[in-house]
């Protein structure tokens, strides 16, 4: 590796980052980030810093995972790759296959279909829902629904789902046919509703209004997150995936969950779907499905879509879509350590009883500076969002959002800032005193940034 002058020299000068300007990543270069212990990471001048980020959502089980690293290790002295491609398979594809299968019972899966990521997931469930419907004799099928403020990942068809202007904009044009829904989000809303339950009732008034509008025979999937993530953690009512779930049941409308950032227990519960007790059609997962550790993802397959397939027997029935890396040996060696440290630690437990420790520390931190407008989250899923003015609501500025940045780093705490929002996923196995630091230093930024 080379030395940390040539590093700071080199920094953002000959790459563009993702998800940032190339010109302010060349004026302000990012952190430099060298190792990672347990809950922390160490920056290139050696400050520890508690990750209230877990990586990014993926980090699950901390960074000094040793049966998942060994099972890396291991696999890459015996296979680094092959391809899954008809007519070869592997081992741990195989082994990760039957795993998934059981741990995603409760959710009604019984099939995987393995990716490099996120946005892949999402790629893949939208395309298998759009070729169901054909295999099913309703090719028209085609449309798909999803939330403003949803985040689905950056590929063509994720970006034209995705609800967040920042995504799209610069894109554009997107997929012809994706009809967006309000957000669940309370403190903002067309609906003028704060209270959850009359928000998600006006959701769901919505779709059935846009069902009725395009005519559900033209409509293949609702795709959706059991919580937004990136959109600023935004928590429905507990009564919208059901009430989702039951409209597209009744209109032949395929339900996608996509749980890239809630499966494997970051919510508290194993799945965001069995959060909300509802059975998806397709789910799409990645990021602590290795721990971050590996690029990976698996598209989860229900059994109304798997039968329908299995039964087919025309060339159309043939999965046209895949990735060089599906079922990367590698990736699948460490997904199925990782879901055996996710189970053996029980980690949903702690996300749930960490999370409501930070969310209920929030809510004090909001009681005392102006600058919080709300905070929300599940499990260890929480955000914070700033404003200048908490009467009309008007967003903090981009220096104020530095600054509570700024100052919780200085005071050993990453946090991620996404526009007006502080974003917090740490990992998953936090304690009741790594609760109590993140809120420290949290309070140190607002004061920087209140005075
Ligand atoms: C809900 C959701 N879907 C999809 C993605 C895209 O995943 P990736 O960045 O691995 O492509 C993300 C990433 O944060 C996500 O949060």
């Amino acid at each position: 590796m080379a030395d940390s002058n040539f590093l700071t020299e080199h920094n953002a000068r000959h790459v563009w980052h993702p998800m940032a300007h190339p010109a302010e990543m060349r004026a302000n270069p990012p952190v430099i980030v060298s190792a990672g212990e347990g809950t922390e990471i160490i920056d290139i001048d050696g400050n520890r810093l508690l990750d209230g980020v877990g990586g990014l959502w993926n980090v699950n089980l901390g960074y000094s995972c040793d049966p998942v690293k060994q099972a890396i290790t291991a696999q890459l002295n015996e296979l680094p790759y092959y391809s899954a491609f008809r007519g070869t398979t592997n081992g741990p594809l195989i082994e990760l296959s039957v795993a998934l299968a059981d741990f995603f019972a409760p959710d009604g899966m019984v099939r995987s279909f393995f990716t490099s990521g996120g946005s892949d997931s999402v790629e893949t469930a939208l395309r298998l829902a759009r070729q169901f419907h054909k295999l099913n004799g309703q090719p028209e099928r085609t449309k798909f629904v999803s939330l403003k403020k949803g985040y689905h990942g950056t590929h063509f068809g994720g970006a034209s789902v995705n609800g967040n202007q920042n995504f799209r904009r610069a894109y554009e044009p997107l997929l012809p046919g994706t009809i967006h829904l309000a957000a669940p989000y309370t403190y903002r809303n067309p609906f003028n509703a704060d209270d959850p339950k009359v928000l998600a009732d006006c959701i769901v008034r919505q779709f059935a209004d846009e069902i009725a509008f395009h005519g559900a025979d033209t409509i293949a999937a609702l795709i959706m997150e059991p919580v937004l993530g990136a959109g600023g953690v935004i928590v429905p009512h507990e009564s919208l995936m059901p009430s989702m779930r039951a409209l597209c049941d009744k209109h032949g409308i395929l339900l996608i969950a996509d749980e890239v950032i809630t499966a494997f227990g970051r919510t508290g519960a194993w799945s965001g779907s069995r959060l909300w007790g509802v059975k998806p059609d397709l789910m799409c997962t990645a990021k602590a499905i290795t721990n971050g550790y590996f690029p990976f993802g698996a598209v989860m397959i229900g059994s109304r879509v798997a039968d329908v397939f299995e039964a087919d027997r025309s060339a159309m029935g043939s999965i046209g879509h895949g990735y060089t890396y599906s079922g990367h040996p590698v990736g699948a060696a460490a997904a199925v350590a990782c879901l055996a440290e996710t189970v053996k630690r029980d980690l949903p437990a702690n996300a749930a009883a960490r999370g409501a420790e930070l969310l209920a520390g929030l809510e004090t931190l909001k009681g005392r500076y102006p600058l919080v407008g709300d905070v929300r989250g599940k499990g260890l899923m929480c955000a914070m969002e700033l404003v200048s003015n908490r009467d009309d609501k008007s967003p903090a500025s981009k220096d104020a959002v530095g600054k509570v940045y700024k100052g919780a780093y200085d005071a050993g705490v990453m946090v991620r800032t996404s526009g007006n929002n502080i974003i917090l996923s740490p990992t998953l196995i936090i304690t009741r005193e790594d609760v109590a630091r993140i809120l420290e230093a949290l309070e140190a930024g607002l004061k920087q940034a209140s005075n």
